[in-house]
């Protein structure tokens, strides 16, 4: 997949800068410098998280405040990337900046920042769990909800978001806003092509099928929809997928072991790696070919993690 990959140079365009991933070269690392961290803080200091809530507009503002300060390179390489399905990924961390205090102000600005980044990339879809267009959730030592979203002591399988609700869910932003006594808990991706059994799944009589999707009871989604695991392909005929193990409800024998032996496959497969998220850096992916998940934690009585999540679609 190498041969593939659009070289990226490590150098610093305009106030970012950018180098592959190591364990995965799919993966871009950007990295803001701290100059255009404080340029962006101080052109949206008049905003605070509740005036984004409140106009929807001002959410793409903050987009082209920031997109502005690089000249309108960050925008370009960002969208490149999430529109080439080699890479299709981004973690996107910032240097110290100093004049950001930490705790909930240091909040504020992360939830502003991520902002920006998904409405460069495109809209982030209504989130019926939390009830805006983010959601803000936390991973405690114990917890009592209906899927494995909040569990910590169990790996979270391989998945791709918004199986289970009609609007189309190009991407996914993943952003950590805090984090104590946590031992583990990397995130998980896998891209679809590097899935050693893709073949055998997408040639299946199955592949094209419709299956039931539904959702427990805390997604606030009452109807169930149905699609098939592949059911789109890409401008270039390569596959997009929506599975998840938890939200599928097969109707008979067939789907149910089609099912199983993809959900077997995928968490025996050795081409996932795994990225720890620094507190502020977010991690992007284009959800329809790569798979994510979360590796186990170490219990810890006091443990804690906050996350803000946002899921969206492409507008270009
Ligand atoms: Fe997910």
């Amino acid at each position: 997949m190498t041969a593939q990959l659009r070289e990226v140079e490590s150098t610093a365009p305009q106030g970012f800068s950018v180098a592959p991933y190591a364990a995965n070269k799919r993966l871009q690392v950007v990295t803001l410098t701290s100059e255009t961290i404080s340029a962006f803080d101080k052109a949206i200091a008049e905003w605070p998280v509740q005036a984004l809530e409140y106009k929807p507009f001002l959410r793409y503002a903050v987009a082209d405040k920031l997109d502005a300060i690089t000249g309108y390179a960050l925008g370009k390489f960002l969208n490149e990337t999430m529109q080439d399905r080699d890479t299709g990924a981004f973690m996107l961390q910032y240097e110290g900046a100093p004049d950001i205090e930490a705790g909930e102000l240091r909040t504020e600005f992360d939830v502003k920042l991520s902002t920006a980044i998904s409405h460069i990339i495109g809209m982030p879809n209504h989130d019926a769990m939390y009830g805006k267009y983010y959601a803000r959730f936390t991973v405690l030592n114990d917890d009592n909800s209906d899927s494995y979203l909040r569990q910590a002591h169990r790996r979270m399988e391989l998945h791709n978001d918004g199986t289970y609700v009609n609007e189309r869910t190009d991407f996914v932003l993943m952003q950590k806003l805090g984090e104590a006594h946590m031992e583990g808990g990397d995130s998980l991706l896998l891209h679809v092509d590097d899935w050693a059994e893709l073949d055998r799944f997408y040639h299946h009589p199955m592949a094209k099928q419709d299956i039931v999707w539904g959702a427990p009871k805390s997604k606030n989604v009452e109807t169930k929809i149905e699609h098939p695991i592949f059911f789109e392909e890409d401008k270039n005929g390569k596959p997009h997928m929506l599975f998840i193990d938890q939200f599928a409800e097969p109707q008979n024998m067939a789907e149910g072991l089609y099912l199983y032996e993809m959900g077997e496959s995928l968490e025996g497969d050795e081409n996932f790696f795994g990225v720890r998220l620094p507190v502020g850096t977010m991690l992007v992916v284009q959800n329809h070919c790569w798979l994510h998940g979360r590796d186990k934690f170490v219990a810890h009585p006091q443990l804690s993690r906050e996350l803000l999540r946002q899921r969206g679609h492409f507008t270009k």
